[in-house]
C-alpha cells in the first residue's frame, strides 16, 4: 500500500476472506459497493494481490465495474504464478459450478515476485505444482524432464529452480493465450487434469485445493491416456512417479466413480453432451478429444485407487 500510495493520488484497501469460499457474487457486490463508495471511475484501476480467487475475482470485478476498468495481477501463490494470473481469465463460482460467472479481460500487468513462495505452505505450494507439471505435459517434454531431474531442489524452494520453473511456464501459457485468447481451440489444452480434477474438486466439497485436484486429475487423464494407447506404459509410469514426489491428500477409499462422473457433465467443458477431453499423445504434446466415455473414465478412477492414492 505505501509504494502504491507514493505513485497514486489515492489507494484504498479490500480484504476478503481466503478461499473459494469468497470466490462468489456476494464478495463481487461487496466490492462493487467499496468501488462506489470511493468513487472509483474509468481512470481508476485495481490491484489483485493474492492467489488465483484474489486475482480471478478481482479481475472479473475489473471486467464489469463500468463496463471495465484496468487491473494488475500481483500473484502470490505459485499457483497464481504459473497459470491463474496470466491470460485474462477471470471469474467467480455460481452456487456449486465452478468458474460458471466470468468474462476474459487482459490485466494490464502481472507482476510476479518469487520471494512470496517463502509464504507458502506445503499444501498451496504442491498444489501450484498441479498446473506446473500439466504446463510442461501439454507443451514442453524438455521442461518435464527438467522438473524430473530437479524436483528435489524445486521442492527445497530454491530459488534459481523456482525462478526458472515459474518462466517456463509463463512462456506456455503466454503462447497459448496469444494464439487462442478466448478458448476456441488449443487454449483448451490447459484444461488437462482440470476435467475430472474439477469434479473432484466439488465432490470433496472443495477441501482438497484446486492444484490438488489437478495433480489427481493429471493422473487420471495420463491413465486414460494410457488406456487408449495414445501414451506408452512408460510414459504413463513416469507422470506418475513425479506426481507422486508431491505429497497431496489421498481419496476417500469408499469413492463414488459414478457421482464423480455425473460432477463431470456440469463441467463447462461440454460440447452437447460430450465432454472435452484433454488427452496426451505424449509426454509435451496434448489434444482435445471427445472420444472419452464414462467407462474410460470409471476405468481410470479405479485403477487410479488401486495403484494412486
Ligand atoms: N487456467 C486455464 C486457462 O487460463 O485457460
Amino acid at each position: 500500500m505505501r509504494i502504491v500510495k507514493d505513485y497514486c493520488s489515492k489507494a484504498i484497501s479490500y480484504v476478503f476472506p481466503e478461499g473459494e469460499e469468497s470466490k462468489n457474487l456476494e464478495t463481487v457486490k461487496a466490492l462493487y459497493v467499496k468501488l462506489i463508495e470511493e468513487k472509483f471511475d474509468r481512470h481508476d484501476f485495481i490491484i489483485a494481490l493474492g492467489g488465483g480467487v484474489t486475482g480471478d475475482l478481482t479481475g472479473y470485478s475489473a471486467a464489469t465495474y463500468l463496463r471495465g476498468i484496468d487491473f494488475i495481477q500481483v500473484p502470490t501463490s505459485l499457483l497464481a504464478d504459473v497459470d491463474s494470473s496470466i491470460g485474462g481469465k477471470t471469474g467467480v463460482d455460481f452456487d456449486s459450478y465452478k468458474n460458471m460467472i466470468g468474462a476474459f479481460h487482459m490485466p494490464k500487468l502481472v507482476y510476479i515476485n518469487i520471494d512470496t513462495m517463502d509464504t507458502l505452505d506445503l499444501r498451496q505450494f504442491n498444489s501450484g505444482m498441479g498446473e506446473v507439471i500439466k504446463s510442461a505435459l501439454i507443451k514442453n517434454a524438455s521442461f518435464f524432464n527438467w522438473l524430473e531431474e530437479n524436483i528435489d531442489a524445486i521442492k527445497s524452494k530454491d530459488k534459481e529452480f523456482i525462478l526458472k520453473m515459474i518462466y517456463e511456464c509463463n512462456i506456455i501459457k503466454k503462447n497459448v493465450v496469444e494464439n487462442d485468447p478466448t478458448e476456441k481451440g488449443e487454449r483448451a489444452l490447459l484444461n488437462l487434469g482440470h476435467t475430472l480434477g474439477h469434479a473432484i474438486e466439488k465432490y470433496m466439497n472443495f477441501e482438497m485445493m484446486h492444484g490438488e485436484c489437478v495433480l489427481v486429475g493429471t493422473i487420471l487423464a495420463a491413465i486414460i491416456s494410457k488406456n487408449k494407447g495414445y501414451i506408452s506404459e512408460e510414459e504413463n509410469n513416469r507422470i506418475i512417479s513425479l506426481i507422486k514426489k508431491l505429497d497431496f491428500p489421498s481419496l476417500p477409499k469408499d469413492l463414488d466413480y459414478d457421482k464423480i462422473i455425473m460432477y463431470t457433465k456440469n463441467d463447462k467443458k461440454v460440447i452437447g453432451n460430450k465432454i472435452k477431453f484433454i488427452c496426451l499423445s505424449k509426454i509435451g504434446e496434448a489434444f482435445i478429444t471427445t472420444d472419452i466415455t464414462d467407462e474410460d473414465m470409471k476405468k481410470a478412477l479405479e485403477e487410479y485407487m488401486v495403484t494412486g492414492r
